[in-house]
Formats: C-alpha cells, structure tokens, sequence
C-alpha cells in the first residue's frame, strides 16, 4: 500500500535537490516501491565492489553470496577482514588514533531489501564496527549510535573489548605529536621519516542475482583528529547509501567534503536517472569539487585532498572514480577477483603536491 505521506515528502525532496525533472507520479513510485520489495523473476549478474583495499574481501563476500548468504552479511564479512589487520592503520584494529592517542572508529550500513540501516561513531575499543552498526539495525529501533553509547550498546549485545592501538600505531602517533610544534615539551623524533596521515576507509557494496543490495563502510578517520569526530563514512547517504530498487554507492577519501556532497546518495539518485555507474561517480567527484572551500583547492581550482566512490547498479554494473589518476577499486563477479583503474577527474602529474 502506497504511504501517501512519504511518496510526497519523496517527490518534493528529490525535485527540490533538483534531481526530478518532474515530480514521480504515484503509480511510478508504487511500482519502484513493489520492485524493491519482491524483485520476483529479476535475474542479474551478481557483483561486489569495494575500495582497492577490499581486494581480498571482494572475493570472500562472492563466495558468500553465491553460496546463498545475504549481501549484507556477505560484505560484512568481507569488511571483517580489513578491520581485523592490524596492519592495515586506517580501518580497526591498528587504525591511527585521535589526537590523544585513542582509536575511535566509524561504520554505517544498508540493507537494500528490508530497507534497514544501522551506524556507529567514535566507537572505542571494538574492532568490528561494522558489525557493531549491523547490530544497532537488528536489534533497536535506532539508525545511529555514537561514543560512549555506542560501546556500551556493543559490550550489552556481547562484542568483547580490546586495546586497538598496535605499536606500530602508537609510535606513528607519537612521532606525529613529537613533531607539532618546536616550542613543546618533546623532542624532535629521530626519524624524520614522512609522517603517516591516513584519511583510509575500506567501502563495500554487493548486488546478488535477485538484485538485492547492501552497502557498507567502515574506518579509523581521520589519522589525529579532534576527539569527537564523525567522517563520512557513519552517515548514510555520504560514505554509503543503498536503494535497493537502484543500486549502491560509497565512499573513501576526504569525509568532510563528503559530506556536504551526500555523495553516496547523490549516485544512487544519477543511477536513477539512468546516467551510468562510471559517469555517476564522476558526477559526484565534480558536485564535491563544486563545494570545497578555497583552502581546499590550489590556485588553479584543483584539490589538495583526494575522494575515491564506488558505483554498483542493481543489474551488477559497476565503476569506482578518483580525483586524482592513479586509484584503482576491487571488484569481484563470474570473471573473478581483480583491480580496475578508477576513472578520474585530474591526471596525477596535476596533483599541487
Ligand atoms: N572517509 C573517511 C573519513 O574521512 O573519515
């Protein structure tokens, strides 16, 4: 039954943000509404796609879903992967700390075909955030939960806590700390080897042969930032965003700028217009260098930061877009794990380094 209500909050939202060119009538909504719910007889290719960094997960998440498991569950399990590397310093366990030392970690989800979703910020002392936000959309009737809350929503449902800084991160953060300022109380370190900054996220989406969708991202932040704050990748519709009459889209990159772009849900909203998943990626990289702040960009209007999405259409189309040449994305279908080239707005030799 059509919600009159929300189909017109719908259609005034999306004309508004100018991404109608009229309003939807009932009768469309209503069959993309039926679409999503029972996509009976729909046979696409299913595909998973993720952040470079997600080269192993891609392929795990496959198997999973070709075995049956939901796309969520299939992702997240991929995602597992990376948060639990200590190696890997800008995703849970080893991600690099705030300002005070202390990891404090970001994760979202959707689930495209229960049209659920669930998020977590500034997480401290569990390495599976992502499950964390899963668990927050399965078991309470909120989307988001943050800092202290947050953990003891996680310890109440039964992860386990554990120390998430590894030497390797406490060292890089003291390093950092040592070289702020010369009129501290630290000594210069004895490296001066280039500081470590990370603005790294690993994001995932899949679509199976039903074409059901499910997104999901996850990270440490930004390396040293303020306590307190929330990047991207917790917010819906920024640092992912599913519909799963549609398709998905994340994020990985510089997550303030990303947020004023809604870039994840401005994909989906281009997928939705039939623009296709590469163009669409492109689209929003533009949207973002539209909304930078002057700090941001050189004088020629290039940016100093980089921003990477990640574009998965319903029928298992996909494309992953950088500003900066040179990225690349994972991506696993019937052909296998590989990585693609990401298209791009700026040729590296551009970048105001
Ligand atoms: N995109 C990750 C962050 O900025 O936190």
């Amino acid at each position: 039954m059509l919600d009159r209500r929300a189909f017109l909050e719908k259609s005034a939202l999306l004309s508004a943000l100018g991404f109608l060119p009229r309003a939807i009538s009932a009768e469309e909504y209503e069959r993309d509404v039926a679409r999503t719910s029972a996509p009976t007889g729909f046979r696409g290719q299913p595909c998973v796609v993720s952040s470079a960094n997600g080269i192993n997960g891609v392929k795990l998440a496959y198997d999973r879903i070709a075995g049956g498991a939901d796309t969520l569950d299939a992702i997240i399990a991929g995602v597992n992967l990376v948060e639990l590397d200590p190696n890997n310093q800008s995703v849970g366990l080893g991600g690099l700390p705030n300002e005070d030392g202390v990891v404090q970690l970001d994760a979202s989800c959707m689930h495209g075909p229960s049209r659920r979703a669930g998020a977590v910020g500034c997480l401290e002392d569990i390495a599976t955030p992502s499950l964390v936000a899963k668990a927050v959309m399965d078991y309470t009737d909120h989307v988001m939960l943050v800092g202290e809350g947050a953990k003891r929503f996680a310890l109440a449902v039964g992860f386990k806590p554990q120390n998430l800084l590894t030497e390797q991160s406490r060292k890089d953060w003291l390093r950092w700390k040592a070289r702020l300022s010369d009129r501290d109380h630290w000594f210069e370190p004895e490296s001066l080897e280039a500081l470590k900054f990370t603005h790294g996220t690993i994001n995932m989406n899949a679509v199976n042969a039903g074409g059901d969708l499910s997104s999901v991202t996850t990270t440490s932040g930004d390396s040293y930032k303020l306590p307190g704050r929330l990047g991207d990748s917790p917010i819906h519709g920024a640092g992912q965003y599913t519909d799963n009459s549609v398709g998905s889209a994340g994020s990985t990159g510089q997550g303030e700028l990303n947020i004023k772009t809604c870039g994840a849900f401005l994909a989906v909203e281009l997928l939705r217009r039939g623009v296709a998943p590469e163009q669409a990626a492109l689209t929003v990289l533009e949207r973002a260098l539209a909304v930078s702040e002057k700090r941001r960009l050189d004088e020629r209007g290039r940016p100093r930061y980089d921003l990477q999405f990640y574009v998965l259409t319903k029928d298992g189309r996909c494309a992953g877009a950088t500003m900066y040449e040179g990225a690349s994305f994972a991506v696993c279908d019937e052909r296998g794990p590989r990585l693609e080239k990401c298209a791009y707005l700026f040729k590296a030799s551009e970048h105001p380094r």
